[in-house]
This record gives structure tokens, sequence and C-alpha cells, in this order.
């Protein structure tokens, strides 16, 4: 992708550009480095990015197996997906991150009984999937992008993100009203949602499915 990148003319471009092979939630950039931050994070919708990538790392010879991807690729992404979850690593009846919670300890709160709640419905399903532990560690894992974010926007700055919301086993998660909190309180003065579109519609009629009604949305929040 680096490689198709480069081949894009520079005469064409508006701005320099930099291509950093990093992690968003420790970034080392330098504080107040940008007026802008974009982003399209992974949705908390149970994809598996590893395995998206499996074709490209299998055929470059990156990886060669499910444990090889786990252990260059998987483990160290934002969780959003249960194929993440090693339950023997986490806590769930207190899951929620030291960082997360000393910024907003009501909402921390929230997101703890959403944990709790699903914990308890896994245990009725068929699967048992590990809806709980990805809730509670994505929220924690979004907090660092969000804290690492706000260092580096200078003042006056935005941080745009395009986000969906889901309801696991059922369980409501309106992820970017969430974010949006979770921001304010790590010191964004304030932030919106926009709606794009409404999904999960094509599950229509799917009886095993919940019914809530989702949406996409861009989030802006505002240093
Ligand atoms: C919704 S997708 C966005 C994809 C991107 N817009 C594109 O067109 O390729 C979310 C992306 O975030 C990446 N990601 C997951 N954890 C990350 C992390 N800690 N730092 C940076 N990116 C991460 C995933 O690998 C995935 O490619």
């Amino acid at each position: 992708m680096i490689d198709d990148l480069k081949t894009v003319n520079p005469e064409n471009r508006m701005t320099p550009t930099h291509i950093i092979l990093g992690n968003a939630r420790d970034s080392h950039l330098p504080d107040k480095l940008a007026d802008l931050a974009f982003t399209s994070p992974p949705y908390l919708n149970n994809y598996d990015y590893a395995d998206r990538a499996r074709l490209e790392t299998y055929f470059s010879g990156y990886a060669s197996t499910w444990g090889d991807i786990t252990d260059k690729v998987r483990s160290r992404l934002i969780m959003s997906a249960t194929t993440q979850v090693n339950r023997n690593v986490f806590k769930v009846s207190d899951i929620i991150s030291p960082q997360l919670k000393a910024c907003e300890p009501c909402l921390a709160g929230a997101i703890q009984e959403s944990v709790t709640e699903l914990s308890q419905r896994r245990l009725v399903k068929g699967g048992r999937k590990s809806y709980d532990i990805l809730v509670g560690q994505y929220f924690n894992d979004m907090a660092a992008v969000l804290a690492d974010t706000y260092r580096l926007l200078k003042p006056k700055g935005k941080f745009v993100l395009i986000l969906g919301d889901s309801a696991p086993y059922g369980v409501h998660i309106p992820t970017e009203n969430w974010l949006g909190r979770i921001g304010c309180g790590l010191g964004f003065s304030t932030f919106t949602v926009q709606q794009l579109r409404t999904r999960g519609d094509k599950w229509r009629g799917n009886t095993q499915r919940h019914h809530v009604a989702l949406q996409e949305s861009l989030l802006t929040l505002y240093k």
C-alpha cells in the first residue's frame, strides 16, 4: 500500500505527505502538531482486521499460521473483535482502565454495567462470544487514542471520526456519544454527532438478530 501511495505524483499533492507505521494509542508524534485529525477507527462490530489482511500476510510470508498473525498483528490492534480476546488476561468485573475511570467516572460506570450485562447474556448464547470484554477494552483502547490525538492537536484543532454504534447480543452501545463524552473528559471542549446513514436494515426479518436501529455517524471533537 505504501509503495502504491508513493506512485502518486508529488506535483498533484496539495501538501507534503508522510506515511507513518505506528500505533494510534501512542503515536510518538510531537505535541500540537496538527490542525485536524481524521480517521475511520475500528468499529465495535466484531470485525477482525488481522484476518482481513490474511491473504497479504500469508502470501508475502510475513505470517503463516493463525498464531503467527495473532502475535504479530491481532494482539497489537485496537480491540474490535472477539477473536482478539484472551479471557485469562482481563478481570471482567473491573475491566475499565484507570485512564478512562479518571476522565469520565460516570460513563466508566455505565460501560462497566454493559460489560456485566453482556457477561450474563453470553452464558445463555450458543457461541458464548466475549462481547463483554470486547466492549470494555474497545473503550479503554479508544480512550488512549483520543488522549494521544488531543495531545498532538493544536489549540482549536478538530478530531473527526467516522463511526457506527452497535448492539452485541441486543445491548445497545452508543459508541459515538460515549466516545464524545470520553473526549470531553480528556480535555476536548465539546463534540457533535452527525448521522450519515442507518445501518443493519438488511437483517430485518432475521429472528436471530437484535432489532435495535443502528447508524453510522460523523463524530467531531473540538479542542
Ligand atoms: C475501519 S478500518 C479503516 C480502514 C481505512 N480507512 C482504510 O481505508 O484502509 C480501521 C483500521 O484501524 C486499524 N487499526 C487497528 N488498531 C490500530 C492501532 N492501534 N493504530 C492504528 N491503526 C489501527 C485497523 O487495522 C484498520 O485498518
